[in-house]
């Protein structure tokens, strides 16, 4: 399968879109933005993320062994493009960051966000799954969601 066409393929998979936040290795913050985020469970609380293995963010995941998933509202696309692109210094500028139990950066006005400590990384292709063990999560503002589809950012359905 050429990669590039399974992309496309796939690119027809409408999700919403979350930035996924961790501690760096001179205890700063990073984050990346990820449409791979799911629930697992509820019993105990566990959520994945799918993280390119190369990345600077599956890298910083694995040596803190702690992570966040902040769930975007349908005006935070800048938010999603920064925290996607090539820089790494400036993605902080776009929104406004708290700190939550874990030292994870959480968004101040995510439409959700949980708070998580690592329970296991499974190594699945070019990608790894990060499995997070819940400590805390919190829905700050109650707004419709973005949605990523066939590499096109839309609005979801108000509330
Ligand atoms: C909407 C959207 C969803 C993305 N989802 C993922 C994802 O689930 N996993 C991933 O590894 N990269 C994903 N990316 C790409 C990363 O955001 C991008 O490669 C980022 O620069 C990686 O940061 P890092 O190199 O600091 O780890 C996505 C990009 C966009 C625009």
């Amino acid at each position: 399968m050429e990669p590039q066409y399974l992309r496309t393929v796939l690119a027809q998979w409408a999700t919403g879109v979350v930035v996924v936040t961790t501690l760096a290795e001179d205890g700063g913050r990073h984050g990346m933005t990820a449409s791979s985020f799911t629930s697992v469970a509820l019993e105990p609380p566990l959520v994945s993320v799918c993280v390119a293995s190369a990345g600077a963010t599956c890298r910083m995941i694995r040596r803190s062994g702690v992570f966040a998933v902040n769930v975007l509202g349908s005006d935070h696309e800048e938010v999603g493009r920064r925290f996607a692109g090539p820089g790494l210094d400036d993605r902080f500028t776009a929104g406004r960051w708290d700190t939550a139990t874990t030292g994870a950066a959480v968004l101040a006005d995510a439409v959700a966000w949980v708070d998580c400590a690592v329970a296991a990384c499974y190594p699945a292709g070019d990608h790894t799954i990060v499995l997070g063990m819940v400590q805390d999560a919190a829905t700050p503002r109650p707004a419709a969601p973005l949605i990523y589809h066939d590499r096109t950012y839309y609005e979801g359905i108000a509330r």
